[in-house]
């Protein structure tokens, strides 16, 4: 069951402080290893076999979203925006930070929006990061919706895509961040602008990854 002081804790006692190469300007609670704070997750939920610390790490898609955001501010300034999968919430405090009205982070594992709260505080924004699987309920009401890295596992991408051409359908202006991942969506997409990001080897068996902010067409 969720603790949100436990997770909150857990976040700062296992992590440390640090700007992702693309983003200097925001910091947050990282990892330094993966599959250490992997184990320690596990250890202080008793259980195994739990997702990994994916809010842990700025992801490609994440780094390149965020910096998109902060480059063109005009995309978020006085909008109410959605950051879908927000994990560190690197792209929520960018659109933050760039002038947003409101901002939602929208996470389903607890220890993500114990580490958003954080790093939103640390930034000096505020987000919401509500227990709320927006999947089930669409992204309606919102201006626009931010997605970093989502595209890398079937069952998720499959419920994903839908979701996000929905709100897209709605009204909403949808963007999305992806190096190339596996489930990418085909065809149906267009990139707005191009980044090599520096990532952890440990994670992506490389140091850049060639990483491109898309919509839908
Ligand atoms: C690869 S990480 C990307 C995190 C962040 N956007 C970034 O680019 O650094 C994917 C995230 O999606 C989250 N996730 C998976 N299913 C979700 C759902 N239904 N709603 C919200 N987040 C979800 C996971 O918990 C994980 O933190």
């Amino acid at each position: 069951m969720s603790d949100p002081s436990r997770e909150s804790a857990f976040v700062k006692r296992e992590t440390r402080r640090a700007a992702p190469p693309l983003v200097p300007e925001i910091r947050l609670h990282l990892a330094d290893e993966a599959m250490d704070l992997w184990q320690a997750t596990e250890a202080d939920l008793g259980r195994t076999g739990l997702p990994p610390p994916f809010w842990a790490f700025a992801w490609a898609g994440g780094q390149a979203l965020a910096r998109h955001v902060l480059d063109h501010p005009e995309i978020v300034r006085g909008a109410r925006v959605l950051d879908f999968a927000a994990g560190s919430g690197l792209v929520a405090i960018a659109a933050a930070l760039a002038g947003a009205r409101e901002v939602v982070a929208a996470e389903i594992d607890p220890y993500a929006r114990a580490a958003i709260l954080i790093n939103a505080t640390d930034n000096g924004v505020t987000i919401a990061a509500p227990d709320v699987d927006y999947l089930d309920h669409g992204a309606g009401g919102f201006d626009v919706v931010l997605a970093g890295d989502v595209f890398y596992e079937r069952p998720m991408a499959a419920r994903v895509e839908p979701f996000l051409r929905a709100a897209q359908g709605a009204g909403a202006a949808v963007l999305f961040g992806d190096p190339g991942r596996a489930y990418l969506p085909a065809a149906g997409i267009e990139p707005l602008a191009v980044y090599d990001v520096p990532v952890p080897r440990a994670i992506e068996d490389r140091d850049i990854r060639t990483t491109r902010v898309w919509r839908f067409i």
